[in-house]
């Protein structure tokens, strides 16, 4: 299949994506996240760029290259980026993508020096992280709202149910149990939904499934009611 044009099909919007794990420090030296390399964010950020978006892209820690013409806000933990992506949606922003692989929990408590070994067995409490997704898209003021959802089993109906849940205008679905495809690879396939419709796209590049998207996005943010 031939690579759609994307033109400059976002001249004039401003986009904010968030990409990327987050850290939840539990003492000075130690921290909870996960596999995320960033990549999706990463290639949507440099995607919508070329399509003639003002980007925002509210990073956690990875070891991407910045996009020409992104500017990057960088964070540590789900509670800094919603901070920062809240922060990013009040200067202006028409376009709001979510592909940052957040922590649910943190630690309740960090401990102000490094934890020693001192007991054979030892818990962690943690407690339930805000949703930067779920807050941006809940706003009256909410842009055009894009959630990621990676899920091992019933892609469509977990999926949808989170669109409808956190109230998105478009979710994009990948089964991570696909070995080599989604987190942490170069290739990825997904499948988006919206309300009325739904597009699968790939196994390709997560450059070339970023182009379909923004491509997507742009269609369906126009025909939107916001
Ligand atoms: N997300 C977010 N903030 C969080 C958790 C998730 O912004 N604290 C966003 C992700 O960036 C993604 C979407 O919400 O766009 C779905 O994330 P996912 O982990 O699949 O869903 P959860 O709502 O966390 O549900 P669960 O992990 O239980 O499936
Ligand atoms: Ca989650």
């Amino acid at each position: 299949q031939p690579e759609p044009q994307t033109g400059s099909v976002l001249a004039g919007k401003r986009v904010v994506i968030t990409a990327g794990p987050t850290r939840e420090p539990i003492d000075p030296v130690r921290y909870i996240s996960n596999h995320s390399s960033g990549k999706m964010g990463y290639a949507l950020a440099e995607a919508a760029a070329r399509a003639g978006a003002v980007v925002v892209l509210v990073s956690g820690p990875v070891t991407l290259p910045v996009p020409r013409g992104v500017e990057m806000r960088p964070v540590q933990t789900a509670t800094d980026m919603l901070a920062a992506a809240s922060q990013a949606v009040d200067e202006g922003c028409d376009i709001f993508i979510a592909t940052a692989a957040v922590a649910d929990y943190r630690p309740k408590a960090t401990a102000g020096d490094k934890i020693k070994k001192n007991s054979e067995a030892m818990a962690l409490e943690l407690v339930r992280n805000p949703d930067t997704l779920a807050t941006i898209a809940a706003r009256p003021d909410a842009p055009f709202t894009v959630g990621f959802a990676a899920e091992t089993r019933d892609v469509e109906r977990y999926a949808t149910d989170k669109m409808q849940r956190k109230k998105l205008d478009m979710i994009v679905a990948n089964d991570v149990s696909v070995p080599g495809l989604g987190f942490n690879s170069d290739q990825n396939a997904v499948s988006v939904f919206w309300p009325e419709g739904r597009a699968d796209i790939g196994p390709a590049s997560k450059q070339a499934i970023a182009g379909r998207l923004v491509a997507l996005i742009a269609q369906h943010c126009e025909q939107g009611v916001n």
